[in-house]
């Protein structure tokens, strides 16, 4: 399965979603999130860590720029790290902070902002793009690799429970 377009109605629909994905993960994948300043990035990333076992909060990394978190992804404890690179300044702060090492078999590595990073980042197996619809949220996600069709194939959504 390599494109999914899906409406989200409300933010109950995104955390959803976010549960959906937290089930279907696996270590080792990397997933780009796509959309304007209040899309649902975080939103949908803040879900994804709750459904995985993460019980405390999840802001946006707004200013450090990444943080982990270890939850439970495939039956294990794997370390999710969420990227915000909207304040990025250089490639030179993604590289010195030793961020591309984080890109690895054993993380799951969640970017916002990918396109701030784009000369440094390593590529995504998973595209998620948030688009403002009406109330709600459209997103379409796209697989890039092998590993990302199989998360795809995985994924548990049912729009409308
Ligand atoms: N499906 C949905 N329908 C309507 N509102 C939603 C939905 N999902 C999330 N929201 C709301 O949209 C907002 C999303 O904010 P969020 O911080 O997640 O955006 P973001 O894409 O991370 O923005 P930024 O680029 O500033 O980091 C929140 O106010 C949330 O309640
Ligand atoms: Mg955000």
């Amino acid at each position: 399965m390599q494109h999914l377009h899906l409406h989200l109605p409300d933010e109950a629909a995104t955390a959803r979603l976010g549960a959906g994905l937290a089930g279907a993960l696996a270590p080792g994948l990397t997933l780009y999130l796509h959309g304007d300043l209040g899309a649902g990035k975080t939103a949908l990333t803040r879900a994804l860590l709750h459904a995985a076992g993460h019980q405390g909060r999840v802001k946006s990394p707004t200013y450090t720029l990444a943080e982990p978190y270890e939850v439970k992804i495939a039956e294990r404890m794997v370390t999710v790290i969420h990227f915000d690179l909207y304040r990025m300044a250089s490639p030179e702060e993604f590289l010195d902070a030793g961020f591309r090492e984080h890109f690895n078999e054993n993380t799951v590595c969640i970017v916002e902002w990918p396109e701030k990073g784009e000369t440094v980042l390593p590529p995504p197996d998973i595209h998620i793009s948030l688009m403002i619809a009406q109330h709600g949220r459209d997103v379409e996600l796209r697989a890039l690799s092998d590993k990302g069709h199989q998360c795809l194939a995985r994924l548990k959504f049912a729009p409308n429970l």
